[in-house]
């Protein structure tokens, strides 16, 4: 996040992108010493800095080692993960069913190419899901999709 070419802005904008999804999910902010409360927002990647941490910690991110993020994933959490360097999607669809996944759309790709390869069990889990398109962007966020969990 703090490189110092324009590497990072992606990164800036996809972590905002975290907080305003959480803000939209009913996050009330700390007021008058009063704790914040409602939803909590948790960041891993171990390229971070000491001082991304700090960034991202005053911006109210919980910083967590690998592969802690993982086990606070449940039903009720949006997991967003942008072109990862490992394969997130085949790690969610054997530990939860989150309630909304931001990630790269789910296509066909070649494992011997991808990161974050889609394996038979991310497809048949994808079956759970509606698929929704993310706004059309090339600069910070790539080809990504919205998946809202189907009820029931
Ligand atoms: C191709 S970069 C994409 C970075 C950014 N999301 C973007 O779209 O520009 C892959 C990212 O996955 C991160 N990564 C590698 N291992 C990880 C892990 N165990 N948990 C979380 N992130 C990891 C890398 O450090 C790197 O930031």
């Amino acid at each position: 996040m703090t490189w110092s070419d324009d590497g990072f802005l992606p990164s800036m904008a996809q972590h905002a992108l975290a907080l305003t999804i959480r803000d939209l999910l009913g996050h009330t902010p700390g007021t008058h010493g009063e704790a914040a409360g409602g939803v909590r927002c948790y960041a891993q990647d171990p390229i971070y800095t000491p001082v991304d941490e700090q960034v991202l910690s005053e911006a109210g991110f919980t910083v967590l080692n690998d592969p802690r993020a993982f086990l606070e994933v449940d039903e009720a959490s949006v997991v967003i993960a942008i072109s990862p360097d490992i394969p997130v999607r085949q790690i969610i669809a054997d530990i939860a069913r989150p309630a909304i996944m931001v990630w790269d759309k789910v296509t066909i790709s070649d494992p011997n190419t991808s990161t974050d390869p889609v394996s038979p069990r991310v497809i048949q889990m994808m079956k759970e899901y509606t698929e929704l398109p993310f706004p059309p962007e090339d600069e910070y966020f790539g080809d990504l999709a919205i998946y809202i969990r189907k009820a029931g």
